[in-house]
């Protein structure tokens, strides 16, 4: 099978060789989907900053995305990956697939690797779309044809103990319940008010599968996630995703999509000092559970 992610190690500071060889990290990066730069001398968020910035490309910022996830920024283009607590697994997602603005690469950096769990799942998301349509044809197209919408209840408040904790003022950059309703209505998403002041949307319909530039066709979306992860006070995984036209996406619809995710993933065990390129568009990523310390920042690509 593919090995996830490719391997590039060198010595000396990333910033100066990325600057340098940001083609070769690109050639790799379209072969495998991610790419592991382990060896260098990152020591701290800062050079993970510098390094993000000599590879080039325009950032994608947490404070314009629509992520559901409470995160801290930690530089202008480096935050936290997500503060849900160390119990909580993250399950493989394309990052931001559940909105209509996403990033197209998600660096990532590990400050102080996990002592025990805490490993990141990859997932070639092109290998397993072939491999649903192996399995149930019909079924694989049909998610290509009806495409999804997500549904997410967002606290008032920021909820770190959520992984879709991060509240409706923040996710949408507003102060007011109009300036809320304005963004969504802009987005072509449907919304709801609830008792607790928390607030329901609904995104427009959102593809299940993309095809990539060179033709291949990719899961890219945050239904395994969805499914298998949301649920806290407010969100009720049942609920949370359903496809196009509004029929519920079932247990007996995702079964075999899981179980086939959990067979391709490969768990990247980090070591500190790492950075790993994730092509957002071909590959899946989660968290594995973890106890004791770990620190794993993010950077996005636009
Ligand atoms: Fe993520």
């Amino acid at each position: 099978m593919d090995s996830i992610p490719g391997v590039i190690g060198g010595s000396g500071r990333l910033d100066h060789w990325l600057a340098d060889h940001k083609q070769d990290v690109d050639a790799l990066l379209q072969d495998k989907g991610a790419v592991l730069m382990r060896g260098f001398d990152v020591p701290d968020p800062q050079a993970f900053d510098a390094a993000v910035e000599a590879y080039g490309e325009a950032g994608f910022t947490y404070s314009e995305s629509l992520s559901n996830a409470v995160r801290v920024n930690v530089t202008e283009r480096v935050f936290t990956a997500n503060e849900a607590p160390p119990s909580t697994e993250i399950y493989l997602h394309h990052e931001m697939a559940q909105t209509p603005l996403y990033p197209s690469k998600l660096f990532f950096y590990c400050e102080i690797a996990p002592h025990e769990g805490g490993a990141t799942p990859l997932c070639r998301s092109d290998l397993l779309y072939s491999r649903m349509k192996d399995a149930d044809a019909a079924q694989a197209e049909a998610f290509a044809a009806r495409g999804v919408r997500y549904s997410n209840v967002m606290p008032d408040e920021n909820d770190a103990g959520s992984g879709q904790g991060r509240s409706w003022r923040s996710t949408l950059g507003v102060d007011t319940r109009e300036a809320a309703e304005a963004r969504l209505a802009s987005l072509g998403y449907d919304w709801e008010w609830r008792d607790d002041d928390s607030l329901r949307a609904t995104t427009p319909v959102l593809p299940a599968v993309r095809t990539l530039l060179d033709g291949r066709e990719t899961f890219f979306n945050q239904l395994i996630a969805a499914f298998r992860g949301w649920s806290d006070a407010r969100n009720d995984p049942a609920r949370a995703i359903t496809f196009g036209d509004g029929e519920p996406i079932l247990a007996e619809h995702m079964r075999s999509v899981i179980q086939l995710s959990d067979e391709l993933a490969h768990d990247h065990q980090w070591q500190a000092g790492d950075v790993v390129l994730v092509d957002n568009f071909a590959v899946m990523h989660g968290r594995r559970p973890f106890s004791g310390k770990r620190r794993v920042l993010a950077s996005l690509v636009s």
